[in-house]
């Protein structure tokens, strides 16, 4: 079973408050959870920390080493690049951008850009992005990225979603591998559709959930969440959210 956290948040000090709640103690939970189901992969999609503090790198990568399985980690929009990949650098917690899943593939995306809210992967990323997948004839693959490729019905969400994502969907489509899910944070909220045949997921936080649907900035009390995905034979993929039931 794959793991997928998200939207982390976490701070220098994980005794302080994000948004009225413990982004630190809500990913401890969430992790003493996951523990439990002895996931053979976890995948972090970005805004792992809040404030470019090396100390919450530390917080965070403190939390995943204990997990029993490798975690591979990509940046969201509020993440120090530099300080994120040189912290988050041992054998087991990285930010390596490809990852084996049995017969599957794991492709990690950077669609941040510095000093940007909303999510581009701009020509170099893209070319990388099709040589990775040229490069795995006939592979099951998941991609995942911190932001969306795909509207999720809320506006102020919608406008920061990756920008050039009507040049990704063609090379996800006629590469010789096969790209069975896109996987995303950033949202807060969790949605699921399939695009062109292709399942396209999003996720709740680990932190503070956002509104669905609204037109504007509004939070949800939603409870701390994370995805499973389980990669079957003949690239069947099934996947769903857990919500911790009680904080
Ligand atoms: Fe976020």
């Amino acid at each position: 079973m794959i793991i997928q956290l998200t939207d982390t948040h976490l701070l220098a000090d994980p005794r302080q408050l994000f948004k009225g709640i413990n982004p630190y103690d809500h990913l401890a939970r969430v992790i003493e959870q996951i523990r439990g189901l002895a996931p053979q992969l976890v995948l972090v999609t970005g805004d792992l920390v809040h404030d470019d503090s090396a100390q919450g790198y530390r917080n965070l990568l403190g939390l995943l080493q204990t997990l029993p399985c490798p975690v591979r980690c990509l940046p969201g929009n509020h993440d120090a690049v530099p300080l994120m990949q040189s912290i988050l650098a041992t054998d087991q917690v990285n930010c390596q951008s490809l990852i084996e899943y049995g017969d599957w593939l794991c492709v990690l995306l950077d669609s941040s850009q510095p000093g940007q809210v909303g999510g581009r992967l701009g020509a170099e990323r893209l070319h990388d992005l099709e040589r990775v997948l040229n490069n795995h004839p006939g592979r099951d693959v998941i991609v995942a990225m911190h932001h969306p490729l795909l509207p999720c019905g809320s506006r102020w969400l919608d406008q920061q979603r990756v920008a050039d994502a009507a040049a990704v969907w063609p090379l996800l489509l006629n590469a010789p591998c096969r790209v069975r899910a896109v996987v995303s944070g950033h949202i807060h909220q969790e949605f699921a559709t399939e695009h062109l045949g292709i399942a396209v997921y999003g996720t709740p936080a680990t932190a503070v959930q956002f509104r669905v649907h609204s037109a504007d900035y509004a939070l949800d009390d939603g409870l701390p969440a994370y995805r499973w995905l389980r990669p079957g034979p003949g690239g069947r993929l099934t996947s769903g959210i857990v919500r911790l039931n009680q904080f």
